[in-house]
């Protein structure tokens, strides 16, 4: 664990970032590929941390992945051809390789054991494994399928029509990639609309999916053929220069290749409600998913109501956005976020704790966090939890405190954002 001492002096910022491949993204091109028959040849992938774990299990699991740099190629004989893995498949203190390798493998023909990192150790796995027994799944883990460790023994699966009771783009995707595998017509319907990656990357590998509003069916037994895939920019690291450019006073900066899932893109709706002064240009698609270009400059904010709908569109921008609110004039109301309890850690009382140290008017609620801006930042010794969000959050904070900030562990955002600390040096003025 190495701290690092952030003394940017006030900077103000101005350039152009390529924003790096989006994670989400960038694990299901692994994911799929390796259940596909053929090859798969992926562009832009996010050579992450959690993204390797992805690939490190695939790998064990006997499926032929080469990398070099941003480009991935995948060679499998399809999912009934994998090799039972004779060592623990490691998912590190990445969530979606756990969640949707369980269902994965719930349906495969191999039997495995799965297991993470200290904060995964921790993170709901019931969610996941009870809709996956109700699919006849095979699964043993500590208090009933809830914690990794979790062995699981592939088998076939039934179909199954399920009510989720969380808006969750994991626990979707586990089903769907379970159901892929499963006797009969899977359907899934969600509480709110989740990012939609699984099924738009359903389609791209030839799957027949539909989707009406918040009800996705799949029929079971459809084989996936290799493809290329071109992963877009993550908006989710996007968004800590989006905030950058918004709060660091004379800033202008450009954002390349910037993910535009309208299923992603609630920051967007966040900054224009603040009165935040960007403007967003699509680029012509060469990826099954929409991207494009950002550029944002600093200007007055204000307040705004964030809760229903949009939270799981920025579920994963919260922590950056409670910064933004500190810049803000007025009220922000962050509600229904409940789900930031079982994040990487607790990401309410991690954001309210540490933006508290720098002195913002932060205080934390049962669902959400509640700022009252504008105030001017000091410096500080903040903790990361070992939460890259939290790590990149007091990063951003840094370029606007009056005194250097430190954090305790610079490493954890390499989960998400390998060259975060490069692409900030290449911004300042
Ligand atoms: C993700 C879904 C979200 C998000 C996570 C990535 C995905 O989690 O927070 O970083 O790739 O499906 P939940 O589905 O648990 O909300």
């Amino acid at each position: 664990m190495t701290s690092k001492k952030l003394d940017y002096a006030q900077p103000s910022l101005e350039g152009i970032i390529r924003i790096p491949g989006d994670k989400s993204v960038s694990h299901r091109s692994i994911m799929f590929g390796a259940i596909a028959e053929g090859t798969t040849t992926v562009e832009g992938f996010l050579q992450s941390d959690d993204c390797l774990s992805t690939i490190d299990c695939f790998q064990k699991l006997g499926v032929e992945i080469s990398i070099e740099g941003d480009k991935v190629k995948i060679i499998s004989k399809g999912i009934t051809h994998w090799k039972e893995p004779d060592e623990i498949l490691y998912t590190g203190n990445s969530g979606t390789t756990t969640r949707l390798m369980l269902g994965i493998l719930a349906g495969s023909s191999v039997s495995s054991v799965l297991i993470g990192d200290e904060s995964i150790q921790k993170r709901p796995m019931r969610r996941v494994t009870d809709p996956l027994k109700q699919m006849n799944a095979k699964l043993i883990g500590r208090e009933t399928g809830q914690f990794t460790p979790i062995a699981v023994e592939g088998t076939k699966l039934q179909a199954i029509h399920y009510t989720m009771p969380v808006a969750s783009a994991q626990v979707k995707s586990a089903i769907l990639l379970a159901a892929l595998n499963a006797n009969g017509e899977t359907v899934v319907e969600e509480i709110e609309t989740s990012r939609d990656h699984t099924e738009k990357m359903l389609e791209h590998f030839g799957a027949n999916i539909a989707v009406d509003n918040k009800t996705i069916r799949l029929l079971g037994g459809q084989k996936l053929n290799g493809t290329a895939v071109v992963v877009p920019g993550d908006i989710s690291s996007a968004a800590f220069f989006l905030v950058a450019g918004a709060i660091v006073p004379s800033s202008k900066l450009t954002l390349t290749n910037v993910g535009l899932n309208p299923t992603r893109t609630g920051i967007m709706d966040v900054l224009q409600a603040m009165g935040a002064s960007f403007t967003v240009n699509d680029a012509a698609n060469s990826s099954h998913e929409e991207m494009g270009t950002i550029e944002i400059e600093s200007s007055p904010l204000v307040g705004t109501e964030i809760g229903g709908e949009l939270i799981p569109r920025l579920i994963d921008e919260i922590p950056i956005i409670a910064l933004l609110a500190t810049q803000a004039n007025g009220k922000t109301v962050i509600k229904n976020a409940e789900e930031l309890k079982v994040k990487e850690t607790n990401r309410i009382d991690a954001v309210v704790n540490e933006l508290k140290k720098l002195g913002a008017n932060i205080t934390a609620t049962d669902d959400g966090m509640i700022i009252e801006g504008p105030t001017t930042l000091h410096g500080g010794d903040l903790l990361t939890y070992g939460d890259h969000r939290i790590g990149m959050m007091a990063a951003v904070a840094s370029l606007i405190t009056t005194e250097p900030v430190t954090i305790d562990n610079a490493g954890c955002i390499a989960v998400s954002y390998p060259t975060f600390f490069e692409d900030i040096s290449s911004v300042i003025k």
